[in-house]
């Protein structure tokens, strides 16, 4: 069968890197929708790339090749014309890959830092979900990569992890969840309200959770769309840097396995190649 995938923020790092796995490896995916918010680095990646498109020159026909899409994940019109372009151009999308993120460099804490967190991380992996999920195949894959520090230990606070994992939260309980930790890191009461100094951790809880709840409400409305979370690993890229455990192309192995994956797992956070009830 020949898919189509869209991966965002696939510019550079594991984005990128999961890219040129699939154009090596899965024969699988017919077209591999490359995106970035800034369009000459994206051209340059699918450039990059290029010599990877393949053909089958007996048939003269192409096997598998990429497409580029301008896309920043914080601009709703960006996402909506993606989505737009998608469907008219191929009719539906099978796998949605939300790997763009970011992280601040450092331990610099504040409001505007979290805010920015949240957009590209949260916010924007949600709306393109919403914006993508009516042209998704019926047996598409929603994959969003999270981190090992979108589990809730990490957040230390037993109360609120309960939060987070709670059986009957919605999506709009889990925005009221990033909208209560903004708000006490305006006022600087987030400590006093047991929340940690770590935006990016938040960030990726609130991944978890929503690919949680996303991922039951679709199955309650009888729909076989299915969402997974999946921490890559400590990977070298811009973002994690060169002391990292993972090079770029082990850090696309997980990835690169849930994105193949055609079992009918759903609702788990993939890490170290097995798959996990969110905790
Ligand atoms: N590296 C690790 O060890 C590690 C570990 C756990 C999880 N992750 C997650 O893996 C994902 C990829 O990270 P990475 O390590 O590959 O980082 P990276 O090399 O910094 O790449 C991040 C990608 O996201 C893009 N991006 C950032 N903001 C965006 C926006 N508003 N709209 C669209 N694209 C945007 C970047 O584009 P620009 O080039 O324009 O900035 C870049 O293409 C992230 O979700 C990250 O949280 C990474």
């Amino acid at each position: 069968m020949s898919k189509v995938i869209l991966i965002t923020g696939s510019n550079k790092g594991i984005g990128f890197g999961s890219a040129k796995a699939l154009l090596e490896q899965a024969p699988e995916f017919k077209t591999i929708i490359l995106t970035a918010r800034d369009p000459s680095l994206g051209e340059s990646a699918r450039q990059a790339l290029g010599h990877l498109d393949r053909t089958d020159f007996i048939k003269l026909e192409v096997l598998s090749e990429t497409d580029f899409i301008k896309l920043d994940v914080v601009s709703k019109s960006d996402i909506q014309a993606a989505a737009s372009f998608v469907q008219s151009k191929y009719g539906h999308l099978d796998v949605l890959v939300n790997n763009a993120g970011w992280a601040m460099k450092g331990s610099a804490f504040n409001l505007e830092i979290v805010q920015r967190t949240f957009a590209t991380n949260f916010y924007g992996l949600k709306d393109m979900c919403e914006a993508f999920l009516p042209i998704m195949s019926p047996n598409g894959h929603i994959i969003n990569i999270s981190s090992s520090a979108g589990v809730t230990p990490i957040l230390n606070n037993s109360d609120l992890a309960s939060r987070f994992l709670d059986p009957n939260l919605t999506e709009e309980g889990v925005v009221a969840l990033a909208e209560e930790f903004t708000k006490y890191v305006g006022e600087g009461t987030w400590k006093d309200h047991g929340w940690p100094t770590w935006g990016y951790a938040v960030s990726k809880n609130l991944v978890n959770s929503y690919s949680r709840v996303l991922h039951r409400d679709l199955k309650a409305r009888g729909m076989n769309i299915r969402v997974n979370t999946v921490h890559p690993g400590l990977v070298r890229t811009d973002m994690a840097g060169p002391e990292a455990e993972l090079s770029l192309e082990e850090g696309c192995v997980v990835p690169v396995q849930v994105i193949r994956d055609e079992s009918d797992v759903s609702g788990k956070f993939w890490r170290d190649g097995n798959h996990f009830d969110y905790y």
